[in-house]
């Protein structure tokens, strides 16, 4: 079946930047989420995103007006129905997201694929709470959406070749790399990533380096384009801590464990750039 319109559950930042590059690209999108504010939030995070792309003439002002036309926000799950894919990017949270997708397999018709954003949970876990498992996938894509090329497409243990395959063709489309990781923990992505900006804070919380010189060392002597805990700011310390948590619990090994520090700011409320403070302050 053509794919002519994608339905994003979340308008948060990883949701409205699915949806932004799903509408830039030609499709028709609905954009849910639970409440109006988030749905207003996200659509004029995109509307901010795109004047940048017109400012540098990547696009014109009308090519940006279209694209937000496309964009349908609601508050209604069950608008997904119209949908002839979906992709959930709601918070990294694991009964949250089985609780969307056995809504999802309950509204969308039974051949729809079904991915998910997630970026550690399990796909396998996740397709097992919908009727429809071999079209269940997840399609991970980085922050800022709009800038990173990246898609990690992951199969789920029952996901079919025909999914693996759409999924593939429609990260092309909207102009992304896929590259394929199994069901693990974490992906590859943040297996990697995600103990590097832990142990950041590690060597923070141990005063080895004040957030300025961790981040200058990694920039200036990795050619990291950002330094690791600018990176989580703007991750979210709340995905961060979800991260690793589901490092933790899924590998059973001590060298996974969260900072201290990361829970800490997690329990005040730095969530990073998304809440004005995380390791560093930023003005709305
Ligand atoms: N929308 C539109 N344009 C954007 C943008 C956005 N949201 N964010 C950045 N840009 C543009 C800027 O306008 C600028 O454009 P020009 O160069 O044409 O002027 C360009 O990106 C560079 O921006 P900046 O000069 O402000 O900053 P920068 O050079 O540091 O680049 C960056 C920003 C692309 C984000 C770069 O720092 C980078 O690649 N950082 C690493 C990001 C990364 O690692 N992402 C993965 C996170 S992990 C993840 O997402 C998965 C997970 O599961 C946790």
């Amino acid at each position: 079946m053509a794919i002519k319109t994608i339905g994003v559950v979340g308008a948060g930042q990883m949701g409205g930047g699915i949806a932004q590059v799903a509408a830039v690209s030609g499709f028709d999108v609905i954009m849910s989420d639970i409440k109006d504010e988030f749905v207003q939030r996200g659509l004029n995070t995109i509307s901010k995103s795109l004047d940048r792309f017109v400012k540098k003439e990547k696009m014109t002002q009308a090519e940006k007006d279209a694209a937000m036309e496309r964009i349908k926000g609601t508050t209604e799950l069950s608008d997904m129905k119209d949908a002839d894919f979906v992709v959930e990017a709601a918070t990294e949270n694991e009964s949250l997201k089985l609780g969307i997708f056995r809504d999802l397999d309950n509204i969308c018709g039974k051949d729809i694929i079904l991915s998910s954003n997630t970026s550690s949970i399990s796909i396998t876990k996740i397709a097992a709470a919908t009727k429809r498992p071999q079209k269940v996938i997840g399609m991970h894509f980085m922050n800022p959406v709009p800038m990173m090329v990246l898609v990690e497409v992951i199969r789920g243990l029952e996901t079919d070749d025909e999914t693996y395959q759409t999924v593939e063709d429609l990260a092309k489309k909207l102009g992304k790399t896929p590259v394929p990781a199994n069901d693990f923990p974490g992906f590859i992505s943040n297996r990697i990533l995600m103990p590097m900006i832990n142990e950041a804070i590690y060597a923070l919380f141990e005063g080895v380096g004040t957030p300025e010189s961790i981040d200058a060392i990694m920039k200036l002597g990795m050619n990291h384009p950002m330094g690791p805990l600018t990176l989580a700011d703007l991750i979210g310390l709340d995905t961060c801590l979800a991260i690793m948590n589901v490092l933790y619990e899924g590998f059973g090994d001590p060298k996974y464990r969260p900072c201290p520090l990361l829970k800490k700011y997690v329990d005040a409320g730095f969530l990073g750039r998304k809440t004005g403070r995380g390791f560093y302050t930023y003005e709305s």
